[in-house]
């Protein structure tokens, strides 16, 4: 079984990645896939071996890190501002470019914001109209995490729309999408945003690391650069999906829409199973191995690509009871939908905290809300990365639409 397995990334699987989880996991826990785009990854779906490559040493973020010592020094990172994201890189630069964005997302910091988001879903759902089906993903999932992030960051209004069709492109894994020209608009936009805050800061998150980087050698350009555009990203991409896969989650399931309009306490805990059972990043970006690597018996040969798939690892049945089953009050310590180890999800309590306020404004105001389709007519994403809908047909109060 040395082929690679191209059946894994096509067909099906953007609508249900599960049963290729399942097969994978029962057959070939450790497997060479073709990903869409080109190129294969080693993609790992045991809980066990999911679990422990995240803080294995030999697997690393910066692709040098895989050349031989006499090329690495010369070796370039990746073009433009991108390869100076902390998410592709590995101590000690990882380590210094986290440190100095860790204390804006702390739990008590993150805490704080909770009467802003509440005010900005409140805002997003006054807008949304009632009776008549709306895309409850343009309309609310997206705009809200997209909203939060932008303030924290300090990015206009104005600017939000250009940015969604550059990350999106980055996201995907379609064909007719043109990479390169989503990262140099993002890398432009970021670079122009950099010069405004140096004129005239802001107090938010970018002028502070323009200050950072002013103040001495800590942080260059590149580097505000990259840590905004990773922070974008990542800040919304993945919260956006969260609320989306959980409301239709609610929509479809009455059960538990009762269970927890019962007792609205019972949100934060829903939140975390929907994280366990569908989160919205299902594979954790790209790792090297810098040298072989052996998991569930199977050798990863060094210089390869290798993708932890938190998605199959979150279903798996030798750690998750019943693991196809939405409990919301199953236990769901040590799930994985945040990683684990040094690139643990930076934004985890930020997601939470707007997770269980999406949730929570729109079953407090809409509480009979319904899908506006059958859900086999709903499509997804084509995405390695984010496990996401397209669009979110909903129907608020369907009482009164007749
Ligand atoms: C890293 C998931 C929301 C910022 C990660 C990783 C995962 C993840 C799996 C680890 C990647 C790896 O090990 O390769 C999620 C999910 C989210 C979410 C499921 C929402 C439900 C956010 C938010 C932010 C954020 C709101 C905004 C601040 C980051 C950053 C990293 C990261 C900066 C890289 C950390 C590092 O390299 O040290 N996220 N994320 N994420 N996340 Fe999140």
């Amino acid at each position: 079984m040395t082929a690679v397995d191209a059946s894994v990334f096509e067909g099906s699987f953007w609508r249900d990645p599960y049963p290729a989880y399942e097969r994978l996991r029962a057959q070939a826990p450790v497997r060479e896939v073709a990903l869409p785009r080109g190129g294969t990854t080693w993609l790992v779906t045991r809980y066990d071996d999911v679990r422990a490559a995240f803080t294995d040493p030999r697997l690393v973020k910066d692709h040098r890190a895989t050349l031989p010592p006499e090329v690495r020094a010369q070796a370039p990172r990746l073009p433009g501002p991108f390869g100076s994201m902390m998410i592709l890189l590995d101590p000690p630069d990882h380590t210094r470019l986290r440190r100095l964005v860790s204390r804006a997302f702390t739990a008590r910091r993150t805490a704080e914001l909770r009467p802003r988001i509440e005010a900005l879903a409140a805002a997003l759902l006054d807008a949304v109209p009632e009776t008549e089906p709306v895309d409850l993903l343009a309309g609310y999932a997206v705009p809200l995490p997209m909203a939060v992030i932008c303030e924290l960051l300090g990015v206009p209004d104005t600017d939000r729309d250009a940015f969604g069709t550059w990350s999106r492109a980055l996201v995907d894994d379609q064909d007719d999408v043109d990479e390169q020209q989503a990262t140099a608009g993002l890398a432009q936009y970021l670079y122009a945003l950099v010069e405004t805050k140096r004129r005239a800061p802001d107090g938010a998150l970018i002028s502070a690391l323009v200050e950072v980087s002013e103040a001495g050698d800590q942080l260059s350009t590149e580097e505000v650069v990259a840590m905004g555009v990773l922070l974008l990203i990542a800040g919304h991409e993945t919260t956006a999906n969260l609320i989306g896969n959980a409301v239709l989650g609610v929509a479809t399931d009455a059960a538990l829409r009762e269970h927890l309009l019962a007792d609205p306490q019972r949100i934060p805990a829903a939140v975390e199973e929907f994280l366990r059972w569908d989160g919205p990043v299902h594979n954790a970006p790209l790792r090297f191995a810098a040298e072989d690597v052996e998991y569930s018996g199977t050798t990863i040969p060094a210089g390869s690509v290798v993708t932890l798939s938190v998605g199959a690892a979150n279903r798996d049945p030798g750690r998750f009871d019943r693991p196809e089953l939405l409990d919301p009050d199953r236990e769901t310590g040590g799930h994985l939908a945040f990683g684990h180890g040094l690139h643990y999800c930076l934004g985890a309590p930020l997601a939470r905290l707007e997770g269980e306020v999406a949730l929570r404004s729109l079953l407090d105001r809409f509480p009979d809300l319904r899908l506006a389709v059958p859900p086999e007519e709903l499509r997804h994403r084509r995405s390695v990365l984010v496990h996401a809908l397209e669009t979110l047909p909903v129907v608020l109060r369907p009482e009164a639409a007749g």
